[in-house]
């Protein structure tokens, strides 16, 4: 209902001022440093509220005087059932906005230690959906809008260290592939997605099966690989934002390009070229026009070095098979 969806706001609201005001107090300062020598500045960590839980029970004993119960604050995902501790003791927080900059969920990291999963998101509640948010889309909003185009990385460092670094159209999801939800939420804004993953096999293995869902819908995109092992947060610190977006620019390269890549060199790799082509198909016979469909056949043909005719036909015979 919508009163307590209002609660469960003014519960998030006040759990991410608690974890902040700590973060920038004396009991902080470890985690200050970390933050800093990920390369993130005062501006940033501020802008994006983020905070540090330095104590298991500290979040639930100022709640629970602020009026919600125990109960509460374990159904609402910040405290387990056990003890009533707060499950990100010890970590970073990364609040997640809704749409509307409402805080509605947690992400936590761990720094000091390697004790523990690195990063812990809240649970589901019926206010947060991992399959419906993206990280950073309220502060990418204004830019969505205007540029029409969304860069989708992979993670919590790498939506802050662009955002940091002027490019503020740079969105993620919560750890989990991209949705159709994910996409529709995207598509009322942008007429582009750049897809930007991690430079290592998980990466590319998230792109190829984005694209899948991608190529579904009328946005154009395009994917970037990233050099092995580099993360876009890495690859900022490193060149800096100008050096950075003409990397995008020159080495960005169209879903069928990148497709034909992946499944030749990783997903299919010791199959013959047929096996290859038919994978292929599967994947353009997803758009759902037949004019950009036929095109597609004529592009594929053209890096393939095949008649496009001859293939469209395979193609044609390749859906009739299918039915
Ligand atoms: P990465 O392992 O690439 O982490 O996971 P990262 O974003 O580069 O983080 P840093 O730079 O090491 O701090 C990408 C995303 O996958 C999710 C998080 O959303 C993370 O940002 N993830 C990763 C988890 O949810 N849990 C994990 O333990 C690890
Ligand atoms: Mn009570
Ligand atoms: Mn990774
Ligand atoms: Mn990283
Ligand atoms: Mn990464």
């Amino acid at each position: 209902s919508e009163e307590r969806r209002q609660d469960y706001i003014s519960f998030y609201q006040q759990a991410v001022d608690f974890y902040a005001k700590n973060l920038w107090s004396s009991k902080g300062e470890k985690a200050r440093e970390y933050l800093f020598s990920r390369g993130l500045n005062e501006e940033t960590i501020k802008k994006f509220r983020m905070g540090y839980s330095s104590d298991p029970r500290e979040i639930g004993e100022y709640l629970h005087s602020r009026g919600f119960s125990y109960a509460q604050m374990v159904k609402w995902g910040l405290l387990g059932s056990y003890e009533h501790r707060d499950r990100f003791a010890g970590r970073i927080l990364f609040p997640i906005y809704d749409r509307e900059g409402y805080p509605i969920a947690f992400g936590g990291r761990i720094f000091g230690t390697t004790e523990g999963v690195k990063y812990l998101n809240s649970p589901e509640t019926p206010w947060f959906k991992k399959s419906d948010v993206l990280y950073g889309f309220f502060h990418a909003k204004d830019t969505l809008v205007k540029e029409k185009k969304a860069i989708l990385v992979e993670g919590y460092m790498d939506v802050l260290s662009l955002h940091q670094a002027g490019i503020t159209s740079a969105v993620a999801p919560l750890g989990t592939a991209l949705t159709e939800a994910h996409l529709q939420l995207l598509q009322r804004y942008v007429d582009k997605v750049i897809l930007l993953f991690d430079g290592d096999s998980a990466g590319l293995q998230a792109a190829s099966r984005s694209l899948d869902i991608l190529i579904e819908t009328n946005m154009e995109s395009g994917v970037v690989i990233l050099p092995q092992n580099m993360d876009p947060d890495e690859m900022i610190l490193e060149k800096g934002k100008d050096a950075f977006l003409q990397f995008l620019e020159h080495e960005i390269q169209s879903p069928l390009q990148f497709k034909w890549m992946y499944i030749r060199e990783y997903q299919l790799k010791e199959q013959p070229l047929n096996k290859h082509l038919e994978e292929m198909f599967q994947f353009l016979s997803k758009i759902s026009q037949p004019v950009a469909q036929h095109e597609a056949i004529v592009s594929l043909a053209a890096l393939v070095n095949l008649n496009p005719n001859i293939l469209y036909e395979d193609f044609r015979r390749y859906l009739q098979k299918r039915k």
